[in-house]
């Protein structure tokens, strides 16, 4: 084969392949947002690759993936040589050379938030010649991501509870464009979407092989959502990337149904509600959960050894009733689901037996 055949014919594979729009990570759904603060160490640093780091792979073992134009076997679709033991320098430098052909890139670099090392140099990820990973990539994508982004490296080397997401799949482009989007942070769609998009299915078990609820059922059949539930912030609760707090919570929260009262422990909740409500006995003005004066949260959760978790009463995420009152609790192992039966009344509310006799408050005159 001729080097002029090869070019013509790369560049007709190119042209078909491109047209084709097989780009999967280009297209970027959701409209730009703002996210809640950042929570995460920075962390953050380019580096240039080492020398020799970019030159084609040997024939053996075989590469995972080999780019078209290299195939071809005519190196001056890039360099200025066509001697293979020695192309000399490139025609281009940074994305300018890749850009020729990936067209598309010139829009998908200019959305709203763009990647810097890929408005830098895509060699800063790709090797241009072939790899020994997929699309090119010169290392497993979360070791390529981490070797800049140490913050999340050791989230995910030290964090005691761990996020699948982050292992399966495309890794951390599950959620992330390693390019550019339209969203920040990076990702691919809105953090709610994100979320929803796996945990979408019954059959989602946490490490200890326990079934994590259906979270978009919940939502679909509960339509009293929580209020940063309502915000579609998730990440207000939940750290994406690994967390040292039960089921990857931001702040603590017990595990347990019963817990002995300490507000450390409830952190999470206490981020956004106010403390007192909870740990003041007498009260007729910090919350509604009160006998005349009797403060029942304060009675609830303060019981001695057996003190009430708030999800003994409550659904943190998503409930039928007003107040996220859980229609019922688990009780033991064995699936079984205690009714909670609360009803509203004119002047509080009252509980069937259920953990206890019927037993009503009221924290307001009868209309
Ligand atoms: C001469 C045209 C040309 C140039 C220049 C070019 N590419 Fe490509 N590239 C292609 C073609 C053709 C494909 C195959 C498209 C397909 O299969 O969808 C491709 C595919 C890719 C892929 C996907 C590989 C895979 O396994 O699916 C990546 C990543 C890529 N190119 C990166 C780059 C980078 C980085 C540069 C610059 C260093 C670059 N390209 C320069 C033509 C080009
Ligand atoms: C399950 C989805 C998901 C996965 C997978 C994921 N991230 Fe994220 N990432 C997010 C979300 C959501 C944010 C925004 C966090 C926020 O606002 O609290 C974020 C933020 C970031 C940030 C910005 C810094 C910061 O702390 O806000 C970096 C850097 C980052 N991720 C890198 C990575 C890397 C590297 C991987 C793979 C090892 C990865 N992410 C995997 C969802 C994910
Ligand atoms: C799609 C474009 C493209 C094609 C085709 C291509 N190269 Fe390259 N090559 C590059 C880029 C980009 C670099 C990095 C150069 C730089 O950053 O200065 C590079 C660097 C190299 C290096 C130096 C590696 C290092 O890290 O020092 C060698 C060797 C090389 N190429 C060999 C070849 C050979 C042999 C061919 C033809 C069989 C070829 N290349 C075809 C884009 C290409
Ligand atoms: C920060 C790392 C990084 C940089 C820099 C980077 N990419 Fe990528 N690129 C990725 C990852 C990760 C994937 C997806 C790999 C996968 O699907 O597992 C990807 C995929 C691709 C694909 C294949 C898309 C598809 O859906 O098949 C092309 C083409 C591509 N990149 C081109 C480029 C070009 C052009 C640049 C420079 C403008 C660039 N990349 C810079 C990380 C990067
Ligand atoms: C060559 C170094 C390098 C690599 C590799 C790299 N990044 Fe980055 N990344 C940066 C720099 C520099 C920034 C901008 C500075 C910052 O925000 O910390 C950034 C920013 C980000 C942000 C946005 C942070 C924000 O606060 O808006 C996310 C998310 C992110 N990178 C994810 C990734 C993912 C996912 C990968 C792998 C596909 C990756 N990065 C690979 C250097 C890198
Ligand atoms: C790519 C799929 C995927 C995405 C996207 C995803 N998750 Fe997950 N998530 C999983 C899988 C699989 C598990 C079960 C394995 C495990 O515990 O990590 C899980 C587990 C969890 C757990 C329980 C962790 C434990 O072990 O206690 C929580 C909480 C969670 N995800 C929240 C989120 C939030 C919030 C988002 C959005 C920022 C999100 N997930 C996005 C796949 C995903
Ligand atoms: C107000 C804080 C908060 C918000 C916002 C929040 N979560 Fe949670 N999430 C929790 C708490 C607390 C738990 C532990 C519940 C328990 O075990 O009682 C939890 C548990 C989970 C679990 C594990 C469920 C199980 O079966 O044990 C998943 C999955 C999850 N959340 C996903 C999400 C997703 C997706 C979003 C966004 C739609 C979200 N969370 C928003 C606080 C929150
Ligand atoms: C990120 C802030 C945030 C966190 C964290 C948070 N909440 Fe909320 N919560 C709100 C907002 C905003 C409202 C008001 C909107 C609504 O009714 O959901 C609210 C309302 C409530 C209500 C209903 C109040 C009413 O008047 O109807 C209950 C019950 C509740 N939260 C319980 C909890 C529990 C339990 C936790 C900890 C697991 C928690 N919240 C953590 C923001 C938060
Ligand atoms: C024994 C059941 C029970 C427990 C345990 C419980 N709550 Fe409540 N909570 C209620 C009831 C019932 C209401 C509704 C009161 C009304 O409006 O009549 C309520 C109301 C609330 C409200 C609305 C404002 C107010 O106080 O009236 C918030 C916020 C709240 N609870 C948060 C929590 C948090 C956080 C926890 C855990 C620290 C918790 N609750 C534990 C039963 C409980």
């Amino acid at each position: 084969m001729t080097p002029k055949r090869s070019v013509f014919l790369v560049l007709l594979t190119m042209a078909v392949a491109l047209a084709a729009g097989a780009q999967t990570l280009v297209p970027n759904a959701g409209a730009a947002t703002t996210l809640a603060q950042a929570k995460q160490p920075a962390g953050a640093a380019p580096r240039a690759a080492p020398a020799g780091s970019l030159a084609p792979l040997a024939a053996t073992p075989a590469p995972v993936s080999s780019h078209a134009p290299y195939e071809a076997g005519d190196c001056t679709i890039c360099h200025q040589s066509a001697d293979p033991k020695q192309p000399g320098p490139i025609t281009k430098k940074g994305p300018a050379l890749c850009l020729q052909c990936h067209e598309e890139f010139v829009g998908v670099m200019k959305r709203e938030h763009a990647h810097p090392p890929a408005l830098e140099n895509c060699t800063n990820c790709h090797n241009p010649h072939n790899a020994g990973f997929r699309k090119l990539m010169r290392n497993e994508t979360r070791v390529q991501c981490t070797s800049c982004h140490a913050g999340i490296k050791k989230i995910m080397d030290t964090a005691s509870v761990q996020h699948q997401a982050l292992n399966i799949g495309a890794q951390c482009t599950n959620c992330h464009n390693p390019h550019a989007s339209s969203v920040a942070k990076l990702l691919r769609q809105l953090p709610f979407d994100l979320c929803i998009s796996c945990h979408n299915r019954d059959d989602v078990t946490d490490a200890k092989g326990k079934k994590l609820q259906n979270m978009k059922t919940l939502l679909d059949n509960n339509k009293e959502w929580h209020g940063p539930v309502a915000a579609k912030d998730c990440s207000g609760c939940h750290q994406p990337h690994g967390s040292d707090h039960f089921r990857l919570l931001m702040a603590d929260y017990p595990p347990e149904f019963y817990a002995p009262y300490d507000p450390r422990r409830y952190e999470l909740c206490l981020t956004c509600h106010q403390e007192e409500a909870f740990s003041t006995a007498q009260t007729t003005t910090l919350t509604s959960f009160r006998n005349g004066a009797t403060n029942l949260h304060y009675v609830h959760l303060h019981q001695s050894g057996r003190g009430r978790t708030c999800r003994a009463c409550h659904e943190v995420h998503a409930s039928k009733q007003k107040n996220h009152i859980r229609e019922g609790v688990p009780y033991g192992s064995g699936g079984w689901i205690l009714k909670l039966n609360y009803k509203r009344t004119a002047t509080g509310g009252s509980c069937e037996k259920t953990c206890h006799q019927e037993r009503s408050y009221s924290n307001r005159a009868a209309p």
